[in-house]
């Protein structure tokens, strides 16, 4: 086990570039698989999640080189069934995205994942995937992994996703590249529109109009292009050097290079209406933001604003040293992700000395009372709970001592996190035992 010891820092200052983001990685070496041609991805993110991806796409027949920066995807577009389990990791969007591919190509195909993918509910694309013709099998109602997928002939249909999340409207996008006729997906609720704009870039039809307070979104059957993918910053991995900036008290982060998509940068603007003080400048389709030490109060958050809640952990960290209350109205998905994240980040702001209470699917944060603390924390295998973790304890008070246990689940999204945060000033010790 690897743990982190963390010292508080009040001043911290640098820019940082955060790593590839994570949701468009796997898209591009994905989609590049599918295309017939040599595809090149710059700014992949290494995170062992897309490593994943990239380890089954090998499998499944395509060549992917990695030339120290530089990824090459070289496919005949005609992937093949692997014949041995495929290992999707920690990687829920991995596995999501995945079946969806699978389930449009003939064979029999296992998808497996690490103990927390194996108790995450796979009915949710299960669903609309046998709707469109495919056999999907997996453990019990929810159809925990392993799943088992007999890929064959997929007809497109209509289907409107009952929970907010971009991992079942991209499974059904991609499996409709090769279904009979145009497959639509309506969201209730915008999420991250990675998939239909890496679609569209790479030649395929596809048509998404708003409806209601989210879209419906038609895509044609085809083949990607062969392309060269650039990947842009990861906005949920910034969000905890930003939150880091705003509870240091003097300095100044800078963060490069975000991808600026709305679905993924809402977390600034509920930040903003806490009082931080961040600017915004957009170039060239990329977003730099320039973060100052501030003063934060607490707020409402609502999931919308924030569609797929990942950043709700680091939100929570903020809340403890805001003043006031924050109230996260919503949020039950929280418990569908990499942890019971709804559980865990309650634990999280009680072990740093603030209050938190779980009302239906809202959670309430109470500030935590000023003074040195002493605490270990078990992220329980969540990336972003030890993350944030992380920043609280560099914004606890002078003469604190926090250990972050068990911090190896970090490098699934973020391998360069403590790094980064030492380049910013912070005082990490890290030790294997
Ligand atoms: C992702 C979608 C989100 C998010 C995940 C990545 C994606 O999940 O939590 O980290 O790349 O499509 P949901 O689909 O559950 O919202």
């Amino acid at each position: 086990m690897t743990t982190a010891s963390i010292r508080p820092a009040h001043h911290l200052q640098g820019a940082i570039a955060p790593p590839g983001d994570k949701s468009i990685s796997h898209r591009a070496l994905m989609l590049s698989s599918l295309a017939n041609g040599s595809s090149t991805i710059s700014g992949l993110s290494s995170g062992l999640d897309v490593l994943a991806t990239a380890e089954i796409f090998r499998q499944l027949g395509a060549e992917i080189t990695d030339d120290g920066g530089l990824v090459t995807v070289v496919s005949s577009g005609a992937l093949r069934a692997a014949g041995g389990p495929l290992d999707c990791g920690n990687s829920g969007t991995t596995m999501r995205l995945l079946a969806g591919i699978l389930a449009g190509l003939p064979g029999r195909h296992q998808m497996i994942g690490d103990a927390s993918l194996s108790k995450r509910p796979m009915d949710r694309v299960a669903i609309p995937l046998r709707l469109m013709g495919a056999r999907v099998d997996g453990i019990g109602e929810r159809l925990l992994p392993p799943i088992e997928i007999h890929g064959g002939a997929l007809n497109g249909i209509v289907y409107e996703v009952p929970e907010p999340s971009a991992q079942v409207k991209s499974a059904l996008l991609l499996a409709g590249l090769v279904a009979e006729g145009s497959t639509t997906v309506v969201e209730a609720v915008k999420t991250r529109t990675h998939t239909e704009e890496m679609l569209e870039v790479a030649g395929i039809g596809i048509e998404s109009v708003p409806e209601g307070s989210g879209r419906r979104i038609t895509v044609q059957p085809g083949t990607p292009r062969a392309m060269d993918w650039v990947v842009a910053t990861d906005p949920s991995q910034a969000a905890f050097t930003v939150v880091a900036g705003l509870l240091a008290r003097t300095g100044g982060v800078e963060i490069l290079d975000l991808y600026p998509g709305e679905e993924r940068i809402g977390f600034l603007s509920v930040l903003e209406r806490m009082g931080a003080t961040l600017s915004r400048a957009l170039k060239d389709g990329r977003l730099t933001i320039d973060v100052a030490p501030s003063l934060l109060h607490g707020t409402t958050v609502q999931s919308i604003e924030i569609p797929s809640v990942d950043e709700v952990p680091i939100l929570a960290v903020a809340a403890l040293r805001a003043e006031g209350p924050t109230r996260f109205v919503d949020v039950g998905e929280l418990r569908f992700k990499e942890s019971d994240r709804m559980e865990a980040t309650a634990r999280l702001v009680r072990s740093f000395g603030g209050e938190a209470r779980i009302e239906g699917d809202d959670l309430l944060v109470t500030p935590a009372k000023r003074g040195p603390i002493e605490v270990e924390i078990d992220p329980l295998g969540d990336h972003r709970l030890a993350m944030a973790a992380s920043i609280a304890a560099l914004s606890s008070d002078e003469g604190s001592e926090v250990v972050v246990r068990d911090i190896e689940c970090i490098s699934t999204s973020y391998p360069a996190f403590f790094e980064h945060l030492r380049s910013l000033g912070a005082a990490v010790e890290v030790e294997a035992s």
